[in-house]
């Protein structure tokens, strides 16, 4: 019986892969590793270990324990928080990762997921329908280490034949946990705000476009990309992933237009500046062709999505 290792699963993407992996092999075969325990009722169905994914002996024990079929990684420092601590994000956004490389390069860990961002292209890349390859020159550390880490997968895949793979998620909206410190928390933030009645403090511009998407969205690309056929897979950095795209003030005429309101106060912060960087909207053929991907929501799907989530009893 094949077990099934996240690390950093007590972040937002954590838990809802823990959901989804929980769902479709069983509690028991998922462990579940981070420096502060999950959050969620059900992580108690699953062995959870405490660790640090910078300490690479504490990394190869707890893969030796488990010896997991799959391995994913999802530890790091996001885009608004790196740039407050630029150093520490590039070693919390590399070693975790390069442990995890050197493991299934030993043969500890016969597949690899580590997530990418669309954080990887800087302000010279098209905003609109970004390609898969062209503009990789980010402002961020967030950027920066993640432009490192998808070249990593890719030589630890040529040269050692690791099977590592990668999806450049855009911003992730779910309903379940606090955001984590990103550019995009603000879209988290909104319905939260929505649904309480409070107005919302919002950190960008009311025309700032960004790629985002629903976290079940996400999780399906990942176990989508995760059960594709190796030998289909073209890209060994990372993917381009789109989901819908819209900015502040096109949240909250969709939120409207779904019978919630929400007040908005606009002051703009360091945190425009990266979003001005970023993509409005990216081409993700690659993945369309290689694996199937498929988006399942436009902005008014996410947005109702989000909404019927939030109207759910609290699970945690
Ligand atoms: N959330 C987004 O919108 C988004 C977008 C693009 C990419 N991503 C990527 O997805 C991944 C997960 O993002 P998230 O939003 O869940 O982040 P998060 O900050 O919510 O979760 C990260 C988790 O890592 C844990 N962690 C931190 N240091 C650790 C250490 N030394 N050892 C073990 N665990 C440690 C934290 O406790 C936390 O639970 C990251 O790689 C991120 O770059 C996220």
């Amino acid at each position: 019986m094949s077990n099934y290792l996240i690390v950093g699963a007590a972040g937002q993407l954590g838990i809802e892969l823990m959901l989804a992996l929980q769902k479709k092999h069983g509690p028991e075969r998922v462990v579940l590793g981070d420096i502060r325990p999950v959050d969620h009722p059900d992580a108690a169905l699953s062995t959870f270990v405490q660790c640090d994914a910078t300490d690479k002996k504490a990394m190869a024990d707890l893969v030796d324990q488990v010896q997991p079929a799959e391995m994913y990684m999802l530890v790091a420092m996001l885009s608004a928080k790196g740039e407050a601590s630029p150093l520490q994000a590039w070693g919390l956004n590399m070693d975790p990762l390069l442990h995890a490389l050197e493991l299934a390069k030993d043969g500890r860990v016969p597949k690899v997921f580590w997530p990418s961002s669309i954080a990887v292209f800087g302000p010279d890349a098209p905003k609109d329908a970004t390609p898969q390859n062209n503009g990789l020159r980010p402002t961020t550390v967030y950027g920066v280490s993640k432009v490192s880490g998808e070249l990593w997968c890719q030589y630890y895949h040529q040269k050692y034949g690791v099977d590592v793979r990668s999806l450049r998620y855009p911003g992730l909206i779910g309903f379940r946990s606090k955001p984590g410190g990103g550019t995009t928390d603000y879209a988290v933030e909104a319905f939260h705000s929505a649904v309480e009645g409070r107005p919302l403090h919002c950190y960008l511009e009311s025309t700032e476009t960004l790629p985002m998407m629903t976290m079940e969205d996400a999780v399906r690309a990942t176990l989508e990309l995760m059960a594709a056929d190796g030998d289909a897979l073209s890209v060994r950095t990372s993917y381009n992933l789109q989901g819908c795209s819209f900015s502040p003030a096109e949240l909250v005429s969709e939120l409207r237009a779904q019978g919630v309101s929400l007040d908005v106060m606009y002051a703009p912060d360091t945190r425009q500046d990266i979003a001005a960087s970023w993509p409005n909207s990216l081409d993700d053929s690659a993945a369309r062709s290689d694996w199937g991907w498929r988006s399942a929501h436009d902005t008014p799907g996410l947005v109702g999505a989000i909404l019927a989530g939030l109207s759910q009893p609290a699970i945690g």
